[in-house]
């Protein structure tokens, strides 16, 4: 398979002076499903915030799909298709999961695309639900919804963006035991 990300000789000195990467090279191809294992304070969340922009190297290199990339935060490294769920939760707490899901992406209809496309967000939702097994209720608050039921939707929402590299940093830490092996199987 080709290589999709290459990251080289990543460091990462903070502006207090801890060194969190000294020299990190990490090589993923098409299709491929890495760990990071390390202790705390390893520095593997530094690392896949530089990846994803939200922090900046202090030096190194990284190449995306064959070309250099410097991201100059999220946004960028969302339009070339990377997705990042979080340790912890960046939901909107007051509105429903289906409503997460598509926040900032919602499909709409008529003309100049003014209006909310209810019917397709629902078949939209339903359709990735299924697809991966991910069973959620996307009619509920997600403020009353279980733990493991939010990770789900933080999964869903970067998959309804099509990414093509997804970082998940320790996710499975707030599932509940019976979520995180379906992940693990599905
Ligand atoms: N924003 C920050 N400012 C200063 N030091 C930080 C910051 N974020 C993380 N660190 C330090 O960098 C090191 C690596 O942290 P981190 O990347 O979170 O490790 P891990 O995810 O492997 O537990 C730790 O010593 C941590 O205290
Ligand atoms: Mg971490």
């Amino acid at each position: 398979m080709p290589i999709l990300l290459e990251m080289k000789d990543i460091h990462k000195v903070y502006p207090n002076g801890t060194a969190a990467n000294r020299g990190v090279d990490l090589t993923v191809h098409e299709g491929e499903i890495h760990a990071l294992v390390g202790e705390n304070g390893a520095g593997k969340s530094t690392l896949m915030k530089i990846l994803f922009g939200l922090e900046a190297p202090t030096s190194g290199t990284i190449e995306y799909k064959g070309k250099p990339m410097v991201f100059n935060g999220p946004r960028d490294a969302i339009k070339q298709g990377m997705g990042m769920v979080h340790q912890h939760f960046m939901l909107a707490p007051s509105l429903t999961v289906s409503e997460n899901i598509v926040l900032g992406e919602e499909p709409k209809k008529g003309p100049l695309s003014l209006f909310r496309d209810r019917v397709k967000e629902r078949a939209e939702v339903d359709r990735l639900i299924q697809a991966y097994g991910l069973k959620v209720d996307p009619h509920a608050k997600v403020e009353t919804i279980p733990v493991g039921q939010k990770q789900r939707v933080e999964i869903l929402k970067v998959l309804y963006r099509g990414a093509k590299l997804i970082i998940l940093d320790e996710p499975t830490a707030v599932l509940t035991r019976g979520t995180y092996h379906h992940l693990h199987y599905a």
